[in-house]
């Protein structure tokens, strides 16, 4: 905490959340509880997010290529986001924290769909951290959903063809309004984006950690702070 400079705080930080299965494997338990377990992950950094006055955590709870998994793991992922927002809406509504999601929540079942919009609505005017959860996420199937209603507003001539800059691409992304991440954080060694916020992170600052996500806490939180704090970031200039 002493390393860490207050001022130069990242706005907006995403974080791919990897390991479960691996730690439930190394604590000879079944998969389900290493996903149980990555809540007690998610809410000590939501904390230490909010303590730091971060603006922005983006979370990949769920992506467009999960489906691939056991129906069985899938259903319990499910399970789980509702358990988790039922149970932690009051402390989050507490900590003022303003819950969004990114990503097509259609698939999903309506329940599911229903605790996601009460949740919402819940902490609509709060005024603290975003807690941006990836939902059936993934950056192809989010541009190609943008793309789409690009393409509807150009043919009814809301929009021409000048209008195709960085700022309106972005404002059809489902993070708009939001900034850009300035850091994202993998954990569980894997280097690697997995359809994650592909337009969004082009100048992040990348962290990979080999802790597992149900053993990240808010301290493995300051370690990525103060590495990223250690980066020079050129944006293309000369810094
Ligand atoms: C991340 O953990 C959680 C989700 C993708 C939902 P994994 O379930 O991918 O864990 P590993 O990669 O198998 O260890
Ligand atoms: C990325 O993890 C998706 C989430 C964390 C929700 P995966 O475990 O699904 O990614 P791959 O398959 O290893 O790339
Ligand atoms: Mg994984």
């Amino acid at each position: 905490m002493n390393e860490m400079d207050m001022t130069q705080i990242p706005r907006h930080i995403a974080i791919i959340m990897d390991g479960n299965g691996r730690w439930a494997q190394k604590h000879k338990l079944p998969r389900s509880a290493g996903h149980q377990q990555g809540v007690e992950a998610i809410r000590d950094v939501i904390k230490m997010a909010s303590q730091l006055k971060v603006r922005v955590l983006t979370l990949y709870a769920f992506s467009t290529e999960n489906w691939k998994r056991p129906e069985e793991e899938v259903s319990f992922l499910m399970k789980l986001l509702v358990e988790y927002l039922k149970k932690e809406i009051e402390e989050l509504h507490k900590q003022n924290v303003i819950i969004r999601t990114i990503g097509d929540l259609s698939a999903f079942p309506l329940r599911v769909q229903r605790e996601i919009e009460k949740a919402k609505e819940k902490t609509a005017a709060n005024n603290g951290l975003i807690m941006n959860i990836a939902l059936n996420y993934g950056s192809r199937n989010e541009i190609g959903r943008a793309l789409k209603t690009i393409a509807e507003k150009y043919k009814e001539q809301i929009i021409s063809s000048e209008d195709f800059t960085d700022e309106i691409i972005g404002a059809y992304l489902d993070t708009k309004g939001l900034p850009d991440p300035d850091l994202l954080i993998r954990t569980s060694g894997e280097k690697r984006i997995s359809n994650f916020l592909l337009w969004q992170i082009a100048y992040a600052e990348l962290y990979f950690t080999d802790v597992l996500w149900p053993d990240f806490r808010g301290e493995d939180l300051i370690k990525a702070i103060v590495d990223y704090q250690l980066r020079q970031r050129r944006f293309g200039g000369l810094g």
